[in-house]
């Protein structure tokens, strides 16, 4: 541990004493809609460095930058007919846009990884876009969990993950959506999925009125993707209809388990517990067994995470 990490109120001076480190070049995690995320200034490439460092990233991955607006946005990435249409339907909110580099962008290049692109994503959480119009800079900010680990969907988690790594951690309780965001590259003629995640694929196809094209997974460039990510301490094992041995179970709809994501069978439910129940689960260090997530809806981003989870490592 090399710094005392702060827990900070969501209230008024809360987030001005979160800002004011943020300009300092320091780290501060803060709630998102999605997952808390791990902010540092994107403009400051000793800040973005320290976001790899403090979460122990084996590699420079792109970073998704969040700013207050689609206007601001426009001020990093160059803008399309794409864009707008689904920055206006989902933005704030669990979207990320990849966007060719505007001129005169400013960030740093460590937080697009040297790319000729931007993420970027306009968060709808209160906290999120307070703390945002208080610093009044681009936030670079991954989920807030060290490399390879669970996502954080509460300040408990990012505490027990990164406690003395970073500045500070605004808490703000629990997550609503508790899946990263829909990552859409708008860098080529068609529209991509590059990471199915909180907002389902099925409403962008909607609001596009065409379906969304898959990268070409030989040339997959949405790193984060690596195969075993999310992981657990103990072995975990998918569409298990009940637990084997020394298995804990994590139920859905009809099979229940030590913990059931969604009793009823809800999948906005069971995003939102997914990864608070994997943290509960993984405390035990004993292998989990996962009853069968639908595919459809949030199911594909559900089951996503779960097949990386499960992935030999
Ligand atoms: O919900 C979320 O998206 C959370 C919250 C904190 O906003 N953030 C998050 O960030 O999940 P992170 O860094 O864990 O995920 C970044 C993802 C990676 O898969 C990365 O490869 C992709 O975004 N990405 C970033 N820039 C990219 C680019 N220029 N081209 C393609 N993919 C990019
Ligand atoms: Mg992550």
């Amino acid at each position: 541990m090399d710094q005392t990490t702060q827990m900070l109120p969501s209230d008024d001076a809360g987030i001005a004493q979160a800002a004011a480190l943020l300009r300092a070049g320091h780290h501060v995690a803060f709630p998102t809609e999605t997952v808390y995320g791990l902010g540092g200034d994107a403009r400051n490439g000793e800040a973005v460095a320290g976001i790899y460092a403090a979460k122990g990233r084996p590699s420079f991955n792109p970073l998704i930058v969040h700013v207050p607006s689609a206007d601001v946005a426009q001020t990093y990435g160059q803008w399309s007919d794409a864009a707008d249409i689904l920055a206006s339907a989902f933005w704030p909110g669990p979207l990320t846009l990849v966007l060719p580099l505007a001129a005169d962008h400013g960030l740093s290049s460590l937080v697009t990884a040297g790319l000729q692109s931007v993420a970027l994503r306009v968060p709808a959480h209160s906290t999120a876009q307070r703390l945002l119009q208080s610093f009044g800079g681009p936030l670079a900010a991954p989920s807030a969990n060290p490399s390879g680990r669970i996502s954080p969907t509460s300040a408990t988690h990012v505490h027990a993950g990164l406690d003395g790594r970073i500045a500070a951690i605004v808490d703000d309780g629990p997550c609503s959506v508790g899946l990263e965001s829909t990552i859409i590259g708008l860098t080529t003629s068609t529209p991509t999925l590059l990471r199915a995640g909180g907002l389902p694929r099925e409403a962008i196809e909607a609001a596009l009125g065409a379906p969304l094209a898959l990268p070409d997974t030989a040339a997959i460039t949405a790193p984060g993707q690596l195969a075993s990510h999310y992981a657990p301490r103990g072995t975990v094992r998918l569409n298990a209809e009940a637990p084997t041995g020394d298995e804990m179970m994590l139920g859905f709809g009809a099979i229940h388990g030590d913990l059931t994501l969604s009793p009823s069978g809800d999948l906005v439910q069971a995003a939102a517990n997914l990864f608070d129940h994997l943290h509960q689960l993984d405390a035990h260090n004993r292998p989990i067994a996962v009853a069968r997530i639908p595919g459809h809806g949030l199911g594909a981003a559900i089951n996503d995470r779960l097949r990386r989870a499960a992935a030999p490592r």
